[in-house]
Parts: structure tokens; sequence; C-alpha cells
């Protein structure tokens, strides 16, 4: 049934897939996002941060410009993509897969294949991020096709210096179809998860919180997780477990004599649990590839990178079960918004390289820092 509001606009919970169990995601209808009223943006800002992804069809025609104000109806005041110029740095693991469009640098293009012309951006070639340049163990070559893996999960945030974006939205603009890939975990469980080549797959933060004992929960409310410094390019050498929940152990992180200057100041050391502003809901966000040392209650650190990751992965790893997965299976004009602060989110799927594939992505380092746990 719709959500009535008192704008036009309705929201439509996502049905999940016989088996499936994910409670978050709906789809937005009615809304005339070139041109919002006060009512119609109360009513988005509200069923985003109560479905965490909103989607909304039909939105080729909007406009790079149209797609920042969208995404800064969230955060009025930030102004700037979500990693800064931090990009430019050639050896950042995200350097490769994102293009800054030239009028609206903000709105990032993503994808695949070789493309003529986009938004100013003439003979470029996307490159949908493939898991074999990150995973320590790849599916074979002729399995491939077929199977596909998460790439990362992963916060859209730059960990250094800049607040976490809220929100981050994507549009996809062109979108081969075709077949169903199965999306192997290949962690010893047997799990897997049928989807459409390419989906982008979110799990719910709150729900990886309300999965945890009380015992954890208490734990995950009153640690805080620091992040490496330039936590890109440090961990650029590591390469990631087979589920993409963070990464395998061998002591090769950039030491920091080989990163850019570290300025101490700028270093995040976050809650592990992120407060949803209008739910109240406690989320257990925490960028898994990015972590370095765990803050306790009791003043002790974990500073040892092996005991940090298996202490994450504990608490993480149940939240990406196949049957709380929504996997976003993408059609052209789709747009979606999602709480970058309470979902976490990775690539899945494989494309040949003459497939072509575009995206627009946008989103802002946040005006202010993320709102902990009350205790
Ligand atoms: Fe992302």
């Amino acid at each position: 049934m719709p959500h009535a509001t008192a704008s036009p606009i309705t929201i439509h919970k996502i049905e999940p897939q016989p088996g499936s169990s994910f409670d978050f995601g709906a789809e937005i209808r009615g809304a005339d996002l070139e041109n919002l009223t006060e009512t119609d943006t109360r009513v988005i800002i509200n069923a985003l941060y109560s479905n965490q992804v909103v989607l909304f069809k039909n939105q080729q025609s909007l406009s790079a410009k149209a797609q920042y104000e969208l995404t800064r109806l969230f955060d009025p005041t930030s102004t700037d993509y979500g990693h800064g110029k931090t990009l430019d740095a050639k050896r950042s693991i995200l350097h490769p897969d994102l293009k800054t469009i030239p009028h609206q640098p903000q709105v990032q293009v993503i994808g695949n294949g070789p493309v003529a012309e986009f938004e100013g951006l003439k003979n470029i070639t996307l490159k949908h991020p493939h898991h074999r340049t990150f995973h320590k163990e790849v599916i074979s070559d002729e399995d491939d096709r077929d199977n596909t893996r998460f790439y990362r999960w992963h916060i859209d945030a730059a960990l250094y210096d800049l607040e976490p974006p809220k929100v981050t939205s994507l549009l996809a603009v062109k979108v081969p179809k075709t077949e169903y890939q199965m999306l192997r975990y290949d962690d010893g469980t047997g799990d897997e998860l049928k989807l459409s080549r390419g989906s982008t797959a979110f799990v719910s933060s709150y729900k990886m919180y309300d999965l945890l004992s009380e015992e954890d929960k208490k734990f995950a409310r009153t640690t805080k997780v620091q992040y490496a410094p330039h936590p890109y390019i440090w961990m650029s050498p590591a390469r990631s477990r087979s589920h993409g929940l963070g990464l395998v152990s061998e002591n090769i992180e950039l030491p920091a004599d080989q990163l850019p200057p570290i300025d101490k100041s700028k270093i995040k050391i976050l809650p592990m649990c992120w407060k949803n502003p209008v739910t109240g809901q406690l989320a257990l966000q925490i960028h898994p590839s990015a972590v370095q040392a765990l803050h306790l209650a009791d003043g002790s650190t974990i500073s040892d990178l092996k005991e940090v990751r298996e202490i994450v992965h504990r608490l993480q790893r149940p939240g990406i079960a196949p049957e709380l997965v929504y996997a976003v299976d993408w059609e052209e004009g789709d747009m979606a918004l999602f709480n970058n602060r309470g979902v976490l989110h990775s690539v899945t799927g494989s494309f040949l390289p003459e497939e072509v594939r575009i995206f627009r992505q946008c989103n802002m380092a946040a005006s202010e820092g993320v709102i902990g746990p009350d205790e």
C-alpha cells in the first residue's frame, strides 16, 4: 500500500523476492525532481532516512546540476565532492574508477566501455571495477562470465580530513541488459546470491547492528574506529577477502613514509555506531577496508591490524547474508539516493570491454560529523 503524503509523492516499499528478507528500500513516485516544493523535499528526506535506499524511475533527462541540487537537499551547506581532491592522487585505488564532469565537479561518471562524448568528457574509456583487481583469490577465467563477487563493501567517504557524505545519488544513464550472474561469497559458507549483471548491492547497517548480541551491541556503542590516513593509498597494495568485506592481513599496507604528508589532526576517529537523524536507530557503520585501530571504552587501543580486522569482520559478516542484500537491478533512467551513513554498498558484476554502461554519481563531503550513540 502506498503511504499517503500531503504532496503528490507516494512511497512504495520494495518487496523482496521469495527467500529474501531485507527490510529497506522504497520507490518514490510522483516527484518532479526539477521543481520540488518544500513539502516534497520534507517527504523525500523522511523517505530516505526511513527506507535508506530510494529509487526514482525515468530520470534520464535530469541534468547533472539538478542531480547535484537533489543530493544537496540533504545537506544544503555542503558544496564539495565527497573525496575532495584526493582522487587526484594517482596511487589511490579509487582513481581509475571515476571521471569528474568538468562543468559539475561534484558529479562523477562511472561505468564501462568506450564513450565518444558525455557531459563534456570526450573519448573516455570507463572501466567497471572487476574483483580480479582487488581480491586476494579470484574466480577462474572460465567461470568469470557467469559468476561474480561483491567487489568491495564500503561507505562513500574520504575518511581523512573530510566528513562522510550524508547521501549519495546514482543515476543509471546507460545499462547493458544482459543475463543473471551468480554472486559467490567463496568464504567457505556456500553463500551465494543470484542477481542481474551489474546490480549494485546494499545492506542495512541498522540490521547489521540489530543482529549483534547484547554484549556486542554494547561493545559497538562504546568503541571508536580509527581510519588510516590517506586510506585509499595506504591500502593500495593490500587485497580483499573473497566477499569484499574487508582486507586480508599480510602486512603490506604502505608505511607512513610512503604516504603523502600526514596531518594528525585530519585522522578520523569515528564512533562505530552512527545514529539515524530521523528514526534514531543505530547503524553499525564501519568501512571495513580502511580501519586501522579500535579505541575501547576502557581507554585501551587495539592496533594489531589483523586483530582489528577480525573483530570488525565478526561483527559485520552476519549483516551481508544473501537474504539481507538488496541488489538494485538497474534500468535506464533509475535515480537511486542512499543513506550513506546507514547502508554499506558494493559494486557487483563484470562486463566485456565493449559493453557500454554509464552512471552519474554524486555526493558531497558533509558539513557536519556523524552522530554517535547517546551513551
Ligand atoms: Fe560507492
